[in-house]
């Protein structure tokens, strides 16, 4: 892919973060913070920064346990969020507008460099691993949270790509939840690899709820649907309520689906 190619991608891709309402969805993560920061053990007075923040899950739960945090996001709407969350619990955080592909800090910078379903959703993968490993210093961690294809987002992203396809230089984002690609990425800049699978357990209304829920608030859900004729919607709000429904643990009318993730944990050589 061609630098103006991937330039066009991320600039998309940065729109679609900042349609919607992420906030919203960002209620159903919000345990996956928490796993991710005891699965990197965390030690008190550390220097964090959760790259990707979003409206700042890890960040936050890196300050409740006494470390220093930077967070960092190219969306500045959700970038206040984190700010007014942080505030709201009295706990000292920076969060800068910065991007995940060229990150604004000095080699070895950080003792735990994270993120959770972040990024994996930028455009140029081999950068964005680069740049983790870059600002992590020697026998730093470098910990992802990280949704897989087989998961439940990932059948809802394929959906997604049937319904509108993406461009084409467009890479999997779940590619960030398989070991193998993980192990590529990464390369000889680590020594250690540990992977966990992981759920994240969701209760929504009805299936209709959810897939009505993702495209009103879901930047790729919502970009997708604004793609599509009346009939082509239709069939995308069936799909998604279709996989929701396939994989509802309940038989009451309203949903339980568990998430399926992959925390990945290495260790900066
Ligand atoms: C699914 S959200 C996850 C947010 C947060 N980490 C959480 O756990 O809720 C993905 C986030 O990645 C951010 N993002 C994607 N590509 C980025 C890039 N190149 N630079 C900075 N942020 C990026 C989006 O703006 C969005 O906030």
């Amino acid at each position: 892919m061609s630098a103006a190619e991937l330039e066009e991608l991320k600039s998309r891709q940065q729109k679609t973060w900042a349609s919607g309402d992420y906030g919203k969805i960002a209620w159903l993560t919000v345990p996956i913070a928490d796993v991710l920061c005891d699965a990197a053990d965390l030690r008190a007075g550390s220097t964090v920064l959760d790259v990707a923040t979003g409206t700042g899950h890890v960040a936050l739960a890196a300050a409740r346990r006494f470390c220093a945090v930077t967070g960092i996001d190219y969306v500045p709407a959700l970038l206040e969020q984190a700010r007014r969350r942080a505030e709201a619990e009295d706990l000292e955080i920076e969060f800068r507008e910065a991007d995940a592909e060229s990150l604004p800090f000095a080699d070895a910078s950080f003792d735990y460099v994270l993120s959770a379903i972040g990024v994996m959703f930028t455009a140029d993968h081999q950068r964005a691993a680069g740049e983790l490993l870059r600002v992590c210093r020697p026998g730093g961690r470098v910990g992802l949270a990280s949704w897989t294809p087989a998961g439940f987002v990932g059948e809802i992203l394929r959906t997604v790509s049937g319904h509108a396809p993406p461009p084409p230089a467009a890479r999997p984002p779940t590619r960030w939840g398989e070991e193998g690609t993980v192990r590529e990425l990464f390369g000889d800049g680590v020594s250690a690899l540990t992977f966990v699978t992981a759920h994240v357990t969701q209760r929504f209304l009805s299936p209709e709820h959810f897939a009505d829920f993702f495209v009103t608030n879901y930047g790729p859900t919502l970009k997708a649907a604004e793609r599509l004729d009346d009939a082509g919607r239709r069939a995308f709000r069936d799909d998604l309520a279709a996989i929701a429904a396939k994989s509802n643990r309940t038989t009451d009318g309203t949903v339980i689906s568990d998430w399926e993730y992959q925390i990945s944990v290495a260790t900066r050589v």
